[in-house]
């Protein structure tokens, strides 16, 4: 089974980054290390509970790295949710608030049919705005989101509480 402990031992807290009094958790030593990033996988995989999964849906762009590597060992789809202006085709948009000023991402209106279950992955919670926004994206698909699954979540920041009722599952949860 693999361990979270020794994942959580292996994110790097990168003090001032990318500005002053943010702590960066820093996933590449986990990425880097081929036997930490399989379990990473491993646990998002078992996130999901044995479900049957149609997509998994990551979140531009650190989430990609672990939502398309899930789908692969899942045998599933992937489907990106992207920053806004990445999309070729015709897209449904969600603007969010950041902690200065407002994002926005979009998802191709035909990624996922109605009724398709879908597993949301990202590789962190924080103040739970990207995720909520993809979470609205997939709602108005009518996506069934059968679980949303983070790498990481920053607890203090409270995220959680934009995610609705969905099935949220933090591999790690930092709080502090
Ligand atoms: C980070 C992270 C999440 C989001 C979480 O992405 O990968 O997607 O922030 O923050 P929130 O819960 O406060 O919305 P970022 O926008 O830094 O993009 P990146 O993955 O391209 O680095």
């Amino acid at each position: 089974m693999p361990s979270a402990d020794t994942l959580r031992a292996a994110i790097r807290d990168v003090v001032d980054f990318p500005k002053p009094g943010i702590v960066f958790k820093d996933i590449t030593p986990v990425l880097s290390d081929g036997a930490l990033f399989r379990d990473a996988i491993t646990l998002i995989c078992d996130s999901a509970g044995g479900q049957k999964i149609d997509k998994v849906v990551g979140i531009d762009a650190r989430g990609f790295i672990f939502a398309a590597a899930v789908a692969d060992r899942l045998g599933a789809g992937f489907v990106p949710v992207r920053k806004k202006g990445k999309l070729p085709w015709k897209t449904r948009q969600k603007a969010y608030s950041l902690e200065y000023g407002e994002s926005v991402v979009e998802l191709h209106e035909d990624a996922v049919a109605p009724g398709e279950s879908v597993l949301l992955v990202d590789d962190l919670l924080a103040t739970g705005g990207t995720a909520g926004a993809a979470l609205e994206l997939l709602d108005q698909l009518g996506a069934k989101v059968v679980g949303v699954t983070f790498l990481i979540e920053l607890a203090f920041l409270g995220g959680r509480k934009m995610l609705g009722d969905h099935k949220v599952v933090s591999i790690l949860i930092f709080n502090d």
